[in-house]
Order: structure tokens, then sequence, then C-alpha cells
């Protein structure tokens, strides 16, 4: 029987929306058993995935706006962004 995944895509519309979107991301990275396969769609609007944020910070950016210029897009309806600066801070706090 397969498990179901909740859907990590930002949809949230109020802050706690938005911290449950936080905590799921958090429950998936660092408790799931698929955490290693996983790679969560962090921004729906420009098809950027954690993966491909990381890289970015990686690579010196240090804001969404910077790391989605990485890929030549730019924040459109803004929901990813306070999880994308959870996902930066939390990369460039391993670094
Ligand atoms: S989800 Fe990132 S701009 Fe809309």
């Amino acid at each position: 029987m397969a498990l179901a995944q909740p859907d990590p895509r930002p949809t949230a519309k109020d802050s706690q929306e938005q911290l449950i979107t936080i905590a799921t991301y958090y429950h998936l990275r660092y408790l799931s058993p698929y955490q290693e396969s996983v790679s969560m769609v962090v921004c729906v609007c420009n098809a950027i995935r954690e993966k491909d944020l990381k890289e970015a910070v990686r690579d010196g950016a240090d804001t969404p706006c910077s790391a989605y210029a990485r890929f030549g897009r730019r924040p459109k309806c803004g929901q990813c962004v306070p999880f994308a600066r959870t996902i930066i801070a939390a990369e460039r706090a391993s670094a």
C-alpha cells in the first residue's frame, strides 16, 4: 500500500498556513523516509525546485530574488518567498 505524501506546494494564504507549509517542509526534509528522493517544488509559478534553490545559494544567492534571477526568473505571486527564505537560511547555516 503506497503512502500518500502531503502536497508540499506553497499555497498558503495567511501566516498560519505558511507556518504549516514550513512545518511540512521540515517534516519531509528531516523526518520522512522519502527525504533523499524528494526534491520539492518551492516556487510553483516558476517551477523552481528545492535542489535548484540550494544550488543558487551555494553559488552566492542570499535572497529569493537573487536566487530566482540566476534562473532568469523572479517571484510572481510571492507565496513562495517565506518558504524560499527558510530554505536559503537553512542552506546558508549548513554551509
Ligand atoms: S509560487 Fe513563487 S512566485 Fe508564485
